[in-house]
């Protein structure tokens, strides 16, 4: 990548949390004629660029939807070659995490990845215990719905065992979930063309505000970034009270 940008300014005016889809890897490759795969490559490349910028300009947290408790129905060969990707991304971010400054967490459910993956993900997650700022959130064999199915679950066995004693309340709750602790997004955005969100952070995205763009993924840059940026501070977010 050409060093061609000037280094963004931090500022006070950008989302606190960004959450992102990645989405239209494999028609970016087929519009090229590559294989599907092709374009999950391109795109993981993406994502450190887009968390840089983001960590430059002043974003606290940002949470990418990588791959889908539902993802695993695609062929076999497309599945590998995302496993391999992954490996490879986790072994160079273990490798850059201090240089960049970023925290790099893995919301999902660890246990169905392959074992190589598992070891580097608690090797990411041990890292990110040691600094403090920018965090950026990969969500691997994710589901929304498993998510707080399992949250559900979790509750209930620490009330069974008496660890719990306060009834649940919503912020109770949002303690059982991979992004315990952390603020909802202010801002989610798609890329790829479709109008859905396909299971991702259902709790935490009930204020968000949502931007699609036709745009793929693996061409969403800086520039695209600043747009949905820019959108979602025109917005008007009433919580569902009314304007002063
Ligand atoms: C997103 O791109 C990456 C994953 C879901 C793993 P897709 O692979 O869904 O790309 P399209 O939507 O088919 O173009
Ligand atoms: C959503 O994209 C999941 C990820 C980006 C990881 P999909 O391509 O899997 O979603 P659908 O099938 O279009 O809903
Ligand atoms: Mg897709």
């Amino acid at each position: 990548m050409a060093n061609d940008r000037k280094k963004p300014e931090r500022r006070s005016d950008v989302p606190k949390h960004i959450a992102i889809i990645l989405d239209g890897n494999g028609r970016w490759a087929k519009k090229r004629g590559l294989p599907r795969t092709a374009g999950h490559a391109v795109g993981s490349e993406n994502f450190r660029k887009i968390a840089l910028y983001c960590r430059d300009i002043g974003v606290d947290y940002l949470t990418v939807y990588a791959f889908s408790t539902e993802n695993w129905k695609r062929p076999q060969d497309e599945v590998k070659t995302i496993m391999r990707l992954l490996n490879r991304y986790l072994h160079e971010a273990i490798d850059t995490m201090e240089r960049d400054r970023m925290k790099m967490k893995v919301f999902g459910d660890v246990s169905g990845l392959p074992e190589s993956l598992q070891t580097l993900v608690a090797q990411t997650n041990e890292i990110s215990r040691r600094y403090e700022g920018f965090q950026a959130n990969i969500c691997l064999n994710y589901g929304g719905r498993a998510e707080l199915v399992q949250a559900a679950q979790r509750y209930a066995e620490a009330y069974a065992a008496g660890e719990v004693t306060q009834p649940l309340t919503e912020e109770t709750f949002s303690d059982y979930l991979y992004s315990a602790g952390i603020p909802d997004p202010d801002l989610l955005i798609r890329p790829g063309g479709e109008q859905r969100i396909s299971n991702f952070l259902l709790w935490q995205c009930a204020y968000a505000e949502f931007y699609f763009t036709d745009v793929l993924w693996p061409d969403f840059s800086p520039e695209e970034l600043e747009k949905a940026i820019a959108v979602y501070q025109s917005r008007d977010r009433r919580f569902g009270g009314v304007k002063a």
